[in-house]
């Protein structure tokens, strides 16, 4: 089965990882709103580059547009994968499967043991994703995410050994 229809330019999906800037959150900011119906602020982008967390993103070549985004700490033998993201137009296309490779790779260049996430339990396509590449629930944040109309929503923990 090919995932890449024709109307989609190569370009937009053979993008190149690199460091997250300042001057990329405008433009991470608007895939945000689009992609999370609960999405982050500035200031947690803001914070994670502050805190000199890993913040990559995947852009079309020659300075092109932001395909995707991942941001993860690791420190002590742990890595914690905060957010991954793919503009929405360019979702199904294994994109972020690439992104989480790339942190994965990070992770392991950086002598980490065990990588943790969470996410929400409605979350399909994720939790498809992380359980593709290898991780598995480790246990259950009830009510950890806001949701629709004022409730609230469990987060599945999942992690996976390097
Ligand atoms: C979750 C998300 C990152 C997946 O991005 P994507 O580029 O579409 O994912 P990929 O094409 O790399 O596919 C990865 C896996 O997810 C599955 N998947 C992708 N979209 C799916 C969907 N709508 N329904 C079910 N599974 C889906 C793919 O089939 C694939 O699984 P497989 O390897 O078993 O075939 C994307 O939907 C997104 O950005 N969502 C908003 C942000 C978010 O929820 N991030 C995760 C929380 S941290």
């Amino acid at each position: 089965m090919t995932l890449l229809p024709v109307s989609v330019a190569p370009e937009l999906v053979t993008g190149e990882f690199r460091k997250m800037i300042y001057a990329d959150l405008r433009e991470v900011i608007l895939i945000e709103h689009r992609a999370y119906e609960f999405c982050w602020t500035e200031g947690i982008f803001r914070d994670c580059l502050r805190a000199g967390y890993y913040c990559q993103v995947l852009a079309a070549p020659n300075g092109g547009r932001i395909q995707g985004y991942g941001i993860m700490s690791a420190a002590v033998g742990e890595a914690h994968i905060f957010n991954i993201c793919v503009r929405p137009e360019l979702q199904g296309r294994r994109l972020a499967r690439r992104v989480l490779d790339h942190l994965l790779g990070i992770a392991h260049t950086e002598a980490v043991k065990t990588v943790f996430l969470e996410v929400r339990e409605s979350n399909k396509p994720a939790l498809r994703l992380y359980a593709g590449a290898g991780f598995c629930e480790i246990g259950v944040r009830p009510g950890y995410y806001p949701a629709p109309k004022g409730r609230r929503e469990d987060a599945i923990i999942m992690a996976r050994e390097l």
